[in-house]
């Protein structure tokens, strides 16, 4: 059952799900994480950062699994999500470099290296996974009609998907049009989900997520299937929800 958060604004959303994050790491240190990129997860990690230096939580023992990568961005290439993750998160905290997992969508097999990695994760089961959402109610790359027993794959991008991306790129040719993606039933198997919305630009997907049928056409609202998922949205992500409708979701933050 899904459990519904809304807080005030972008600082609260992401407060909440660092808590949630920290939790998680002080009940077990050798907790494995699945990890988004995207603007929405920034501040998180930035209070994750902090949560080291500052307050010396200890990422020494955790893994990490990042949900998806562009195919043919070197991670060396600013906008591959592998540079994202070393420049937002990994370069601050004293996670291990083995640990870390992040699909390489330079992979000279990639269909191979895309099943290593999936049967990395279940002999690897991840404890908490981090989700944000896309316009289209993509999760990770998993775009509208992704089948709900999908696996880590090579996705097509969708032309909305490639449209958004388009200003991360220096010209049109460069936007990658494939990429690896973690499947809804990888992201399926962790045993806790935290999906992350904020933004009036992401209301029609929260609302789709939440409250239109259980569909593959809105990949975020197949997680209403698992048993323990919880959406933290600030009020502009909320926006279109009805609050009485879904009120015995709604859990007080
Ligand atoms: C990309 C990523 C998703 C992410 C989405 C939303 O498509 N593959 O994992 O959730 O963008 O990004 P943002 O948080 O920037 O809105």
């Amino acid at each position: 059952m899904a459990h519904i958060i809304i807080v005030g604004n972008y600082q609260e959303l992401s407060n909440k799900a660092a808590d949630i994050f920290l939790q998680q790491l002080k009940s077990n240190p050798k907790s494995v994480f699945g990890l988004p990129t995207g603007e929405t997860p920034l501040e998180l990690y930035n209070i994750l950062a902090n949560a080291y230096r500052k307050y010396g939580y200890d990422f020494s023992q955790i893994s990490t699994f990042n949900l998806d990568e562009y195919v043919g961005v070197k991670a060396t290439h600013k906008q591959s999500y592998h540079f994202f993750m070393y420049k937002n998160l990994f370069n601050h905290i004293n996670i291990k470099k083995v640990n870390i997992h992040i699909p390489d969508g330079c992979a000279s097999d990639l269909n191979r290296h895309c099943l290593a990695y999936e049967n990395l994760i279940q002999t690897h089961p991840i404890d908490l996974q981090i989700l944000g959402i896309g316009r289209n109610g993509h999760i990770g790359f998993n775009e509208p009609g992704s089948p709900a027993d999908s696996i880590t794959r090579v996705v097509n991008l969708s032309a909305q998907t490639i449209k958004d991306n388009a200003r991360f790129f220096n010209s049109k040719k460069d936007v990658p049009q494939q990429a690896i993606t973690m499947g809804i039933k990888t992201i399926m198997s962790a045993k806790k989900i935290i999906l992350l919305a904020s933004g009036q630009n992401k209301a029609e997907a929260v609302y789709s997520m939440i409250e239109s049928k259980i569909s593959e056409q809105c990949p975020a609202s197949l997680l209403r299937n698992h048993p323990n998922v919880y959406i933290i949205t600030d009020n502009s992500a909320a926006s279109l929800l009805h609050k009485n409708k879904i009120s015995k979701y709604l859990v007080s933050s």
